[in-house]
């Protein structure tokens, strides 16, 4: 049977899961969304006419910087018991992947067995919904419909840099002080990092992180599995390394990102560099509007092999969330295979999205 999350305002517990130091944990592990007594719906696709525009990071225009700074200003001014506050949309991370959560089925269900939605299959759906209502709540916060987040695009040499608006300090409300400031300074990502500075020419950097994008999308993804992660079905209760299998954008350069932003020598590697903490970075939701782009943009190479699952394990997994309006919904992976559908898309160059393309390892 499909994993299952619960009504996630009933069904909930403190994180533990993946945190290493508890006791001095930078961030909350309190990590239960707030109840509102509201009884989950089902989702309706949305039905506006325009479709929002994902913008490269590096690049975006004034009105788009503007407005997605604005956005996060308002949502961090929230309450944070509200559920579009910053810390409500980033304890939604927490919750699902530290073990806030159990899995429920249509029988007795599994109260001993958590939610871990990342080193399997679950991966790329679940972050694509996380985003959708993010985005649709920072766009309904200032009131702009065709508000779209900006993505981090480290596989094209420019977008490489974390980019500017994140730097300048506080009050910048992009800014986020739990960072490791050698590698913001220095700011050209390593797309392989593991923990270990290369110290090499960004020249090379560069073309190592080509070769990356290339061996994540087409040598190491060539089939649904590999690029998704292994099977994880009601039951089962999945952990790094054994089965199921993880992905392979999801062990290489997703990870690395995260470990690479995060703040090395914190108890957990705040913000970045651990599940329950990532979701205080605003730069978690550009990498992660990047790495659902990659989803895209695997599918869009059509080569032999670049398909969707087709399980019904995998198709009817389905995820709560508040939505835009305030509403519990229940999502499930078949509804977010098409971005169209669900109005958002990427802008791209206008000679392709593959720089990478000829960079084979
Ligand atoms: Cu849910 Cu990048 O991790």
């Amino acid at each position: 049977a499909p994993i299952t999350a619960p009504d996630i305002t009933s069904i909930c517990q403190d994180a533990k899961d993946g945190i290493r130091n508890i006791a001095t944990a930078l961030r909350t592990t309190k990590c239960c969304p707030p109840s509102l007594g509201k009884t989950v719906k089902p989702f309706r696709f949305p039905t506006e006419k325009t479709v929002r525009k994902r913008w490269p990071a590096h690049a975006g225009t004034k009105k788009q910087v503007d407005d997605y700074r604005r956005a996060i200003k308002a949502m961090r001014e929230l309450d944070d018991d509200h559920p579009h506050s910053f810390v409500s949309q980033a304890k939604i991370h927490c919750a699902y992947c530290n073990g806030g959560y159990t899995q429920v089925d249509s029988g007795t269900g599994f109260p001993d067995i958590n939610i871990q939605i990342h080193n399997s299959w679950l991966f790329f759906p679940f972050h694509r919904w996380y985003l959708y209502f993010y985005e649709r709540i920072l766009g309904k916060l200032i009131n702009e419909p065709e508000f779209a987040l900006p993505f981090w695009k480290w596989d094209e040499p420019a977008g490489m840099p974390i980019a500017e608006m994140f730097l300048p300090e506080s009050p910048n409300p992009l800014y986020d002080e739990l960072r490791d400031p050698d590698h913001i300074q220095k700011r050209l990502i390593d797309l392989d990092y593991a923990g270990t500075d290369k110290d090499i020419p960004d020249q090379q950097q560069i073309e190592c992180n080509l070769a990356t994008v290339y061996r994540d999308l087409v040598r190491n993804g060539g089939d649904t599995l590999s690029f998704f992660g292994g099977e994880y079905v009601a039951g089962d209760s999945p952990v790094a390394g054994t089965d199921p299998s993880v992905g392979s954008v999801e062990s290489g350069s997703h990870t690395a990102v995260h470990r690479w932003v995060g703040k090395r020598g914190t108890p957990n590697s705040e913000d970045m560099g651990n599940f329950y903490s990532a979701g205080y970075d605003p730069v978690f939701y550009i990498h992660h509007a990047n790495v659902d782009r990659m989803w895209k943009l695997w599918k869009d190479l059509r080569l032999p092999g670049h398909v969707d699952p087709k399980e019904d394990d995998w198709l009817n997994a389905s995820y709560v969330f508040y939505d835009e309006n305030e509403d519990l919904v229940r999502v499930y992976n078949k509804d977010c295979v098409d971005v169209r559908r669900l109005k958002y898309d990427f802008i791209e160059n206008s000679d392709g999205p593959f720089p990478w393309r000829k960079s084979r390892p």
